[in-house]
């Protein structure tokens, strides 16, 4: 019986393979319904699951749809995944990086929801950009130009889809066990060869703490191995915003800056730096120093910018219309001192109150809004200095900036 396994897991014992199968499918086909599966979800939040029972969910989550062959491309084939953060762009800028160096990437992207932004939603801000590419098309582009990011195919793990849509509306996001299954059964269904993982930790964050950050980290490697698929991961901070600007028209121009060389030395520059050198040296085998140099290169040379250029010229895009609002609003320090903190949280729920993100699945998403900072943590600053713009279509109630700039 259905209730008797939300019971099991309510007492805090271990669902059989066949206990989890039975219900997560039965929500599949309709026979489990949402606020059962609601139920079972909120039970694993807070009781956990143990190893075996996220083996078993990632391996339903795989079965419930395709899984790629990518054999057909010559070359070891990366993917990288975020577990989401404010400010995040980093796909746009890591993949360009990688495929200028060689190293074929595929990527299926997904929307941003809550306060987090997704690369989807910032390809989507570039007119004209398609990403709903067929199979064909996907494999026909990454054998041309080595680089596709697209939109997350209907038939890769779709029970993802409904699980994830189903935990963000009822606060059950937040589980170790849960977003490992979530993560592996895309990233295996979705062909690649090696697998690197940003795990975001900090208040705009899904995890909080280092020790979650570690847990989730050695639960992915572990069902990486079982699938024969090397699984790094890299665990970074989302206490502050990555980079200066959030909202998705803004972004994709920091990320062209990016990749351009004229973003040097601030969180999101280094972190992409981190992040591709580690998918270079997975893909080629080579010492992270010596990868490090070929993706500072592949910056420094135009290459990788080049490659951003072709992508989104094979996905349809014209960058000569990305467009942010021309109305804005600045922010201006009410204190002198110095910036200890600007709060990833406040600016996420921010960039959503002005219509960058969204809070449902069906809110429709404003390309050209969003925020821009000037100073970032450590800056000196003196009383009136500007903070930060703020680009709008309609102003939304403002609250106080304390909350998102502390100057001490
Ligand atoms: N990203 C995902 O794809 N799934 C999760 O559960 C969390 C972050």
């Amino acid at each position: 019986m259905i209730t008797d396994i939300i019971n099991k897991k309510r007492l805090g014992k271990e669902l059989s393979y066949h206990e989890l199968d039975l219900f997560f499918n039965g929500y599949l086909d309709g026979t489990v319904k949402d606020y059962q599966m609601s139920s079972l979800l909120m039970a694993i939040c807070i009781n956990g699951m143990t190893e075996e029972e996220t083996f078993a969910l990632t391996k339903i989550f795989i079965d419930s749809g395709d899984t790629l062959d990518l054999s057909f491309i010559s070359g070891t084939v990366v993917d990288k995944h975020s577990t989401g953060g404010i400010g995040d762009k980093t796909t746009l800028i890591i993949a360009p990086i990688v495929a200028s160096l060689g190293v074929p990437i595929l990527k299926m992207s997904g929307r941003g929801l809550g306060y987090t932004g997704g690369t989807i939603d910032k390809l989507e801000s570039i007119p004209g950009y398609r990403i709903d590419l067929s199979d064909e098309e996907v494999i026909h582009q990454v054998q041309d130009i080595g680089i596709v990011i697209t939109g997350q195919t209907a038939s890769l793990a779709p029970m993802d889809k409904q699980i994830y849509a189903l935990r963000d509306v009822t606060a059950t996001v937040s589980s170790v066990p849960l977003i490992a299954t979530s993560i592996m059964s895309k990233k295996i269904a979705g062909g690649a060869d090696k697998i690197l993982i940003d795990i975001k930790v900090g208040n705009g964050a899904l995890l909080r703490t280092k020790k979650e950050a570690e847990e989730l980290s050695s639960l992915m490697k572990k069902i990486g191995k079982i699938y024969q698929k090397e699984v790094r991961t890299i665990i970074s901070d989302m206490n502050t915003p990555l980079g200066f600007c959030i909202g998705n028209s803004l972004e994709v121009e920091e990320a062209i800056r990016v990749l351009k060389g004229e973003e040097v030395g601030n969180n999101l520059t280094k972190l992409c730096i981190d992040l591709a050198s580690e998918l270079v040296c997975m893909a080629k085998a080579v010492l992270l120093q010596d990868a490090q140099d070929m993706v500072l290169e592949s910056i420094r040379s135009g290459a990788a910018y080049q490659k951003f250029l072709d992508l989104v010229k094979a996905q349809h895009g014209d960058l000569t219309k990305l467009s942010v609002s021309r109305k804005y609003k600045v922010i201006k320090a009410s204190d002198s001192g110095t910036i200890e903190k600007i709060s990833a949280i406040e600016l996420g729920k921010l960039s959503v109150a002005l219509g960058a993100g969204r809070m449902t699945k069906e809110d429709s998403i404003d390309y050209g809004v969003g925020i821009q900072l000037l100073k970032q943590v450590g800056d000196m600053v003196k009383k009136g200095d500007v903070l930060a713009k703020i680009y709008y279509t309609k102003l939304p109630h403002l609250q106080d900036f304390k909350n998102i700039f502390l100057i001490k």
